[in-house]
């Protein structure tokens, strides 16, 4: 039996990196679900293909999809109403869904029935960001409502609170959500969408949060994705099981972007262990898009238990190499080319390891064999190239 190892941090200095591969960070004050979100949440929401249009037709036509075309399979079970399905509130002050989502609990009830799970969006301001009934004064009467409806996840999005409670306070405002979420007993999963403001990946576990967004909007191009997806260098001690970084929704399938670099947002996403929820039409995704979400390797790497962050191993201008430490003693690797094409080159030491090594492509599927010292990959334009490494 190994005797136990003592840490003693005034005396040794242990790399980030060190720190993380031994999971010693811990948030204080943590008290995020501990039932949910073990790995990084995986489904579809309506927000980037259908914005305000969306209507329960659509949400039932996602899960139909999800149910059938191997992404539940794969693990995207949560299908995710985003903003626009509000009426207002009637008489009782209860929250009433607008004509376009009738009743709320048939369509939860749907979703529930293809095995998957239902979220819901909400804001706590008087207004959500589309000009809909956000949750002010109603915190407990929503929370409430919401578990009556069978939810199971909530995406919680600051947009007009300003206007009700100084930015000071964010940390109440969204703590008063959890505490009446976890009042009712049931699981829900707790989305924070704040933009990044206030440093949240330092709190948004404190006040319940299993993720929190730590950028602003998505947009379906390679400038906007790249600038979120490669600027979360340095916030990997934040995440872990159960409370997660967010750098936003996916965009593959929404067409503004090549299918390089489409691979280079799912290959960004998943060493990031980012939430993975997919933001197209699944009615109409085209058979290559749908590969893309599928990989079962990659996939693998979002969701390793070990629930590490990648982090970035190096950057020349831009050529960028980063790596997730996975659960089972190897690592995975991401090479990246943010210019034209280029051959990019890890070295096996930056990624803790000495003498031959194993290699195998995640795009390709395929094992590329042994290699000493470094290895070299040529790398599209705006292309990633995913491998895994070990020993
Ligand atoms: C904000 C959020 C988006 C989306 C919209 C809805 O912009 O950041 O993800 O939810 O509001 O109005």
């Amino acid at each position: 039996m190994r005797a136990p190892i003592t840490i003693c941090l005034s005396s040794v200095r242990l790399s980030a990196v060190t720190l993380l591969a031994l999971n010693v960070f811990t948030v204080p004050g943590a008290r995020a679900q501990t039932s949910v979100a073990q790995t990084p949440p995986m489904g579809w929401n309506s927000w980037n293909h259908f914005a305000c249009n969306v209507t329960a037709a659509d949400v039932r036509h996602a899960a139909e999809q999800i149910a059938s075309n191997g992404m539940k399979a794969g693990g995207y079970v949560y299908v995710n109403v985003d903003d626009c399905w509000q009426a207002g509130r009637d008489a009782q002050g209860r929250i009433v869904p607008n004509e376009n989502f009738g009743d709320m609990k048939a369509l939860a009830d749907f979703v529930h029935s293809k095995g998957l799970k239902f979220g819901i969006y909400s804001s706590p301001g008087p207004k959500t960001c589309a000009g809909f009934t956000g949750s002010y004064q109603h915190e407990e009467q929503d929370a409430q409502t919401y578990a009556e409806w069978g939810v199971d996840y909530l995406k919680y999005d600051w947009c007009s609170a300003s206007e009700v409670h100084p930015v000071s306070q964010i940390k109440e405002v969204y703590r008063k959500m959890d505490d009446a979420l976890q009042r009712t007993g049931r699981p829900i999963v707790f989305s924070l969408c704040e933009y990044g403001w206030d440093l949240v990946w330092r709190w948004g576990a404190s006040v319940g949060g299993n993720l929190w967004r730590t950028t602003g909007d998505i947009e379906d191009k390679y400038s906007s994705m790249a600038r979120i997806g490669f600027g979360q260098a340095g916030l990997e001690a934040f995440a872990g099981p159960g409370h997660w970084n967010d750098p936003d929704m996916l965009e593959i399938g929404n067409g503004g972007m090549s299918h390089d670099e489409y691979l280079t947002h799912m290959t960004l996403w998943c060493l990031l262990a980012a939430p993975l929820l997919a933001g197209n039409d699944l009615t109409r995704v085209t058979p290559r898009d749908l590969a893309i979400l599928l990989n079962k390797e990659a996939i693998a790497v979002d969701q390793d238990p070990k629930g590490v962050q990648g982090h970035r191993v190096s950057a020349e201008g831009p050529l960028e190499v980063w790596a997730k430490p996975l659960a089972e003693g190897s690592v995975a690797v991401g090479l990246f080319s943010r210019a034209r094409e280029f051959p990019v080159k890890v070295s096996f030491k930056d990624l803790g390891f000495t003498g031959p090594v194993q290699v195998r492509d995640l795009w390709a599927h395929r094992d590329l064999g042994q290699f000493e010292g470094e290895f070299t990959a040529q790398v599209p334009a705006h292309g990633a190239v995913m491998l895994k490494v070990w020993k």
